[in-house]
């Protein structure tokens, strides 16, 4: 029999997710909710935070798989909710996904774990936390310390604009997220993420990924969720795989089964690597968005064997297979982003024929008169592959090129990091 399956979010990660799943002879009917322009075939409209409407499709259309794209349902307890009803769910629970949704929880847990990470302190109010920032002096890192959209930190370059940060935190810019703020020291080095498959003991690394924070080329401008990613980086080892297994993922999952809340779904290590050796930034308790684009693009293995098998402890029995290319995602955002921007572009994307390149859809909508239009900030991910990361590269431009979308904001210069420095490659 055929699985149904339902995928919950609306970004380029959920219809990622869906282009992969679809593919999968065990599956059958899928659902995205309340997915995008890209999805719409497979589209219900429940937004992810009404829990209890999506716990209520699941048992109405008996769903046999729910894979949980964002943070904030599995922060509210999506899991814990299907788990009570009897409905399958990948993904962690409420109280193991504080591993992202609070920063002051995550620290705590590398504590216990012994995990390499930057030094740390978090404070309630500005006058104590900007006392330690004159102490400890800048570069400085001032974190809000729950769920900002990847939009609540501030790496500091001097200490004025570190406590501009800890007021802009403490008078509400985050919202409820901005009640405690996290500061830390200013670590060095190349930035990878390494996502992995668990099932809260045995433990399966996808391909490494490097995403672009910023707004800008030369990683300038503005944090963002993530401009464009590509896998692999040319620094990444086995040798440093193992060590960030066996020094950073298996401490944490062994830590969060000791304090009673294990981990199941896909453990998400922000990593700095740095002289020391790898120490974590971040974790996050779900698949990354734009990494999962890529990462997608390498999966060579049928994925949904994999999600089933997290939810039933049975990982170490699973094998999975990635394809020897490089993958490069663009993401095409609207004209101001991460800032104000406009909504309903209309939209132009060509059929795709190269087997090279897809094109994900983020933040768009269909519109029956319209068509495809812009709905967020983030609007689609470019993603192609390549024998090297200069052909994944250029087949992943040709393809932006190729699409109408008037002020779109995009950067020229994802993967560049991995080909040397970016004075090399702009004429
Ligand atoms: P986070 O949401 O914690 O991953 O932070 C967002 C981005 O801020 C990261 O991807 C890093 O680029 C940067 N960042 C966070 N923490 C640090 C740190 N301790 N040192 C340097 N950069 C950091
Ligand atoms: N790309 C970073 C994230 O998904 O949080």
């Amino acid at each position: 029999m055929k699985k149904k399956v339902l995928i919950i979010g609306s970004g380029g990660r959920e219809h990622a997710l869906a282009w992969k799943l679809q593919q999968s002879p065990q599956v059958g009917q899928l659902y995205v909710a309340p997915g995008n322009a890209g999805t719409k075939e497979w589209n219900v409209s429940i937004p992810v935070n009404d829990l209890a409407a999506l716990a209520d499709f699941a048992q109405r259309e008996q769903i046999d798989l729910t894979v949980v794209g964002p943070e904030e349902p599995l922060c509210l307890g999506i899991v814990n909710l299907f788990r009570a009803k009897g409905l399958r769910v990948f993904g962690p629970t409420g109280e193991a996904a504080q591993l992202e949704g609070s920063k002051s929880f995550a620290k705590s847990v590398m504590d216990a774990a012994k995990v390499p990470t930057a030094q740390w302190k978090v404070f309630e109010r500005a006058d104590t936390a900007k006392e330690y920032i004159r102490q400890i002096g800048a570069p400085c890192v001032v974190k809000a310390d729950g769920l900002a959209a990847g939009k609540g930190v501030v790496v500091a370059q001097d200490v004025a604009q570190a406590e501009q940060a800890v007021d802009a935190i403490l008078a509400g810019s985050f919202g409820d997220a901005g009640s405690r703020i996290v500061i830390e020291e200013c670590l060095q080095g190349q930035e990878v993420s390494l996502l992995c498959f668990t099932d809260g003991r045995a433990c399966y690394p996808m391909v490494p990924v490097q995403d672009h924070k910023r707004a800008l080329d030369g990683d300038q401008g503005l944090n963002t969720g993530g401009m464009g990613t590509y896998t692999p980086p040319p620094f990444w080892s086995k040798k440093l795989q193992t060590k960030v297994l066996t020094q950073i993922v298996e401490p944490t999952l062994r830590e969060m089964r000791r304090a009673g809340t294990p981990f199941a779904g896909v453990l998400y290590v922000g990593l700095m690597i740095t002289e020391q050796g790898p120490k974590v930034l971040e974790y996050n308790a779900r698949f990354g968005d734009p990494e999962t684009q890529v990462i997608m693009a390498r999966l060579k293995s049928d994925l949904f064997p994999v999600l089933w098998a997290c939810t039933e402890q049975t990982l170490s029995t699973v094998a999975i297979e990635w394809r020897e290319e490089v993958a490069v995602c663009v993401v095409m955002a609207a004209p101001g982003y991460p800032q104000a921007y406009p909504k309903r572009i209309p939209l132009h994307i060509p059929e795709v024929a190269s087997a090279a390149g897809v094109v994900f859809h983020a933040g768009t909508a269909w519109d029956d008169e319209s068509g495809c239009v812009s709905d967020g900030g983030r609007v689609l991910g470019v993603t192609a592959t390549g024998k090297t990361l200069t052909e994944a590269r250029m087949n992943a431009y040709v393809l932006v090129e190729k699409i109408g979308f008037p002020g779109a904001h995009f950067r020229w210069d994802i993967g560049v990091k991995g080909l040397g420095s970016i004075q090399t490659y702009f004429k």
